[in-house]
């Protein structure tokens, strides 16, 4: 099996469906080309029967993608298919990708047996590979579906067609070790399971969407799901910076790669978090303001003397140009004389200590100490002595 991992980024389909996230047409095909350029093998760019504008937005990214592969979700119904394919059909590499619910709360919900249903899934998948060479089959809701139903349907799927099979957690509900497990017995019991690409898609709600994603590649899943800046419905999809950086972090543990260039991860964060009106939040692994930034004087020594006592990754590693050393009350003394050193202020261990006293007066008033209030703080300095 290869250790290639082919990462499906959904921002504009399962992460634009986030309350209040809406995009506009050319923001759509902005992020796209963000994404193509960073090296995203599959990006799903919307769902072409939900809105014409939404057809318009696949058909454009369509049309204007360079690398990856195109792909517009659509129902199991032949007249979402049919809509799908004339959106995606010109990519230079599109993909129809088709789903139903199959667990059974889902399943109530078109009031479909076992056997319609199964019959469904033959039909749509037939008819969708017979226009796409690249199909893709979801069951929804497969964490939540009996076993024996499930592997089922993914069987169908195969016979029938498909080319990548998706396992969506799409409520969030399970966990890495179940994750893995149930990736690992569906290659191993379904027939026909070597010939396609399993795929993981996983929600957030109980906080465990990138260890259930990354679990799932251990259990075999070559495709992983996810969204910038984990976007999405309820509490969001698995992070697209997150498994990539950690499949490129613990490579030691989880020898498995993306083609992604991290460095432009970064950019298309802060551009998505504009655009969709959805800020990252500080503490948000990989692309929070917070994330490479430290305050305390313990940690701030350290990182002056080795990046590596407080960082497993490098902020270039993800576009950012340098750490930032957070001026606060906590920060020590070898960081201030690091920080008015940038500044151009070359102090005495004596100056030093004066201005320390007057530093940490300040800092106990501001939640942060700015580079304008440093400089005020020399200014005073010089005029006392
Ligand atoms: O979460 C989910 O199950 C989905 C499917 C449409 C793949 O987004
Ligand atoms: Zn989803």
């Amino acid at each position: 099996m290869t250790d290639r991992v082919l990462i499906f980024d959904t921002t504009l389909r399962d992460g634009e469906q986030s309350p209040g996230a809406t995009m506009t047409h050319a923001e759509k095909l902005e992020i796209a080309a963000m994404l193509d350029d960073m090296g995203v093998d599959i990006i799903e760019a919307g769902f072409p029967i939900a809105s014409e504008g939404d057809f318009a937005a696949v058909a454009g990214i369509a049309k204007a993608a360079r690398n990856s592969v195109i792909c517009g979700l659509s129902r199991a119904n032949f007249k979402d298919i049919d809509r799908c394919w004339e959106a995606v059909k010109h990519a230079r590499k599109p993909r129809i990708h088709t789903f139903i619910g199959t667990s059974p709360l889902h399943r109530a919900i078109p009031n479909l047996t076992m056997d319609q249903m199964a019959e469904r899934i033959h039909d749509c998948v037939t008819h969708a590979r017979n226009l796409c060479d690249d199909v893709q089959w979801s069951s929804m809701d497969a964490t939540r579906t009996e076993w024996d139903f499930l592997k089922r349907t993914v069987e169908i799927a195969i016979r029938a067609g498909a080319t990548t099979i998706n396992i969506p957690d799409t409520v969030g509900y399970t966990a890495p070790v179940e994750s893995a497990d149930l990736i690992r017995r569906l290659i191993a019991e379904c027939e026909g399971a070597s010939e396609v690409v399993f795929a993981t898609h996983c929600h957030n709600d109980l906080g465990m969407a990138t260890a259930n994603s990354l679990a799932a590649v251990e259990g075999g899943a070559r495709q992983i799901e996810c969204t910038i800046n984990g976007l999405g419905e309820r509490a969001g999809n698995t992070a697209l910076e997150e498994v990539v950086m950690a499949l490129k972090v613990r490579a030691d543990i989880m020898p498995y790669h993306s083609q992604v260039d991290t460095k432009k991860i970064m950019a298309i964060s802060r551009r998505v978090a504009t655009v969709s009106g959805f800020p990252v939040q500080f503490n948000k692994a990989i692309v929070g303001k917070n994330a490479f930034a430290h305050e305390s004087g313990i940690h701030q020594d350290g990182m002056l003397k080795n990046a590596e006592t407080f960082e497993i990754m490098r902020p270039t590693d993800v576009g950012l140009t340098e750490t930032s050393l957070v001026m606060g009350k906590h920060s020590g003394r070898a960081a201030l004389r690091s920080k008015l050193s940038e500044l151009g202020y070359e102090l005495a261990d004596n100056q030093l200590s004066d201005v320390f006293v007057r530093f940490k007066e300040l800092a106990d008033r501001k939640k942060e100490v700015f580079e304008e209030d440093l400089v005020a703080l020399m200014r005073q300095n010089d005029a006392v002595e």
